[in-house]
């Protein structure tokens, strides 16, 4: 909870007179505890997602997301963490869509390690070990700059819309890049365009990102058509609004950084 009102405080950090937020947004009809409930045809861009389609999606039990970098590693955002070290108070749930089912594996954190020099401002980025794997595909990571660009995909059980509540099952949305100019425009000083990189319907808005999902995946496919990782969800400006897209880790800068800290936690 700590954390969660850390992440909070953050968005109002930026300028949000939100409290809490709406990501995945067209999704705000569908009932989070009901299965057979379906996206309002007056909404669009977000969906549940099916069982398997992210199998590296993880849930962290201080209410961010995160995806499998290996079996026993996790990547998330600094944000959602409180610093380096041992660390056994963080429980990731990974393997299924619906946070309740029976079928959830639930692995206890070891080891935290935050991005080295993060203060709150870009170097978004988290890698918690787990005490045992969890045996499912993992997502790798783009270590150059190619994938920045084209149209995304966000995942995460976080809010629906500004000031929801977090969700059962699993959503995803899909958002465009928004170039570091355009970006800009809407955050200033406040964007570290080296650090981070933009997506959402900058002129409708209606699709984002929400409170909660931080430390989650942002993705696309690869030339060979396999899932890679280029952003890790961090902040903006309330949710899904228009002119204020959403704004992730550069996964792309981190690369290197990400390799050689997992490789120092052991793979
Ligand atoms: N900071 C939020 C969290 O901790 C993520 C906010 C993402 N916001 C957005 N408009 N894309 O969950």
């Amino acid at each position: 909870m700590r954390n969660y009102l850390k992440a909070l405080r953050r968005t109002l950090a930026v300028g949000a007179v939100t409290l809490a937020a709406v990501s995945l947004q067209p999704l705000h009809a569908q009932a989070a505890d009901d299965p057979g409930a379906r996206p309002s045809p007056t909404v669009v861009g977000g969906v549940r997602a099916q069982q398997g389609e992210f199998p590296w999606m993880v849930r962290l039990s201080m209410g961010c997301g995160g995806a499998l970098y290996t079996q026993r590693i996790v990547l998330t955002a600094a944000h959602c963490v409180d610093g380096s070290g041992a660390n056994t108070s963080i429980t990731a749930t990974g393997g299924v869509v619906d946070l309740n089912s029976t079928q959830a594996i639930k692995v206890k954190s070891t080891q935290v390690l935050q991005a080295p020099g993060y203060n709150g401002t870009g170097k978004d980025w988290a890698l918690i070990k787990l005490a045992k794997p969890i045996a499912k595909p993992t997502l790798k990571i783009a270590d150059t700059t190619a994938y920045n660009n084209g149209t995304f995909t966000v995942a995460g059980w976080g809010a629906t819309r500004e000031g929801g509540g977090q969700q059962r099952y699993l959503l995803k949305a899909d958002v465009p890049f928004v170039d570091d100019t355009a970006c800009g425009q809407a955050y200033g000083g406040s964007l570290t365009p080296g650090e981070e990189i933009c997506a959402g319907k900058l002129k409708e808005g209606g699709v984002d990102t929400c409170q909660g999902d931080s430390g989650g995946p942002m993705f696309r496919k690869d030339n060979a058509g396999a899932w890679v990782q280029v952003g890790i969800t961090s902040w903006g400006t309330g949710c899904a609004r228009p002119g204020y897209p959403g704004v992730y880790t550069e996964v792309s800068t981190f690369a290197a950084d990400i390799k050689s800290a997992a490789a120092s936690l052991g793979g």
